[in-house]
């Protein structure tokens, strides 16, 4: 069958895809038609979490998928509660919102915000105040959130309302908030699509002491961020602050579509019947997936990831080809004196996938790759920087 013919013509041309063609895999090892073996540092963009069709996870969506698919969210369902309860546990937040993409998560975190900030202050607080640089989503309004240009080419019109500002301008957020027309602070705490670039410390804590002075709620996307990928449940534990809301997507599901919006103390009752929905948020699969994900995040695995983490940055910092590693957890960014794409395209005919990140190569493992494989795709990609 030829697949990559037919992709080209029933599929709309927004991917500009890897030569590979992947057909089935195993934890963190991915495979294609002809059988030939890649250790995925990929994840699917840090949505498979525990690899790919890992034993545990499939029996959990499997049970699910043969008790109920579906219910819609006219009725109670068990598996978006229990899920719930777990992520406020783990949070400290206090209630969430489902959706199924990371998207999506990012639209209800932005319509929370603004329904606070008019109930409370009135109609002219509306402006939520991004970061240069950021990657929120491909939604017109998440669009219009992301503050790369670039994105935002041919759709304008975009949602009014965004205010962007550079990482580190703390000035320029304390203006805007004195103006009294913002009503949010949104970002990730590391700009994965940008290049996997951490936010400095101090930035993060003074900004947060400004949104707490002036209100303004605090909103981290930890879509790519969340759910132990950096060695922490969430990244927003790392930085010491406490988000009005936070965004969920990607590795929560461990390879199906949930997005979740979890809402702190100021904003837990600001949806009411109607205020908000989704047809398939909550799904009772892709929440009981997530639910076999969030059990097996504990101490135990968020240090072996710290671990992985030290050994992938100890072994490429100073390396030949590799001039810079940033990062946190399993996700790391190397920036490379070869092209990204060379080192990409080397590392899959060596039998490793990795992706990028701007001009970076971006690695995302699985959280629970083995120390073997970590190490071979470790050498591979040191060998195909060197080259
Ligand atoms: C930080 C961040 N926010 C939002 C999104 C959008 O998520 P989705 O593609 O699931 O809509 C992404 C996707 O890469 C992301 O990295």
């Amino acid at each position: 069958m030829n697949i990559i013919g037919k992709d080209h013509e029933y599929i709309a041309a927004t991917y500009a895809r890897y030569p590979l063609r992947i057909v089935r895999g195993k934890g963190a090892l991915a495979y294609d038609e002809q059988g030939n073996e890649y250790i995925d540092l990929g994840s699917g963009i840090a949505v498979n979490s525990f690899g790919m069709c890992d034993d545990e996870w499939v029996e959990a969506v499997t049970k699910q998928l043969k008790i109920c698919q579906h219910t819609s969210n006219l009725f109670y369902s068990d598996p978006c509660v229990l899920l719930a309860e777990r992520l406020c546990c783990i949070s400290g937040m206090k209630k969430v919102f489902f959706s199924n993409s990371g998207a999506e998560a990012n639209e209800c975190a932005i319509k929370a915000a603004r329904k606070y900030a008019a109930t409370k202050y009135g109609d002219e607080r509306y402006n939520i105040i991004t970061l240069k640089n950021s990657f929120h989503g491909r939604t017109i309004t998440t669009l219009a959130a992301t503050g790369q240009e670039t994105f935002h080419t041919d759709y304008q019109p975009l949602t009014p309302g965004f205010v962007y500002v550079e990482p580190g301008d703390l000035d320029s957020v304390e203006e805007q908030a004195k103006a009294g027309r913002a009503a949010a602070v949104m970002f990730e705490l590391i700009q994965g699509e940008g290049g996997v670039v951490p936010l400095p410390q101090e930035f993060v804590g003074r900004l947060a002491d400004i949104a707490v002075k002036h209100d303004l709620l605090l909103v981290v996307d930890e879509v790519q961020t969340g759910c132990g990928r950096t060695g922490e449940y969430f990244a927003y534990m790392k930085y010491d602050i406490i988000p009005d809301i936070v965004t969920l997507a990607k590795g929560l599901g461990g390879g199906l579509p949930i997005g979740a919006t979890l809402l702190g103390e100021k904003v837990k009752d600001v949806f009411t019947p109607g205020s908000h929905g989704s047809t398939f948020g909550g799904n009772p699969v892709a929440s009981a997936g997530a639910l076999n994900i969030l059990s097996r995040i504990d101490k135990k695995l968020l240090d072996k990831v710290k671990e992985k983490s030290d050994y992938i940055m100890k072994e490429l910092r100073g390396a030949p080809g590799v001039m810079g590693v940033t990062g946190m957890g399993l996700m790391v960014g190397i920036e490379t004196s070869k092209p990204a794409d060379e080192v990409i395209r080397r590392c899959r005919e060596m039998g490793v996938i990795v992706i990028r990140a701007k001009n970076k190569v971006r690695l995302l493992p699985p959280l629970n790759i083995s120390e073997d494989l970590l190490k071979r795709a470790v050498a591979v990609l040191k060998a195909a920087c060197a080259e």
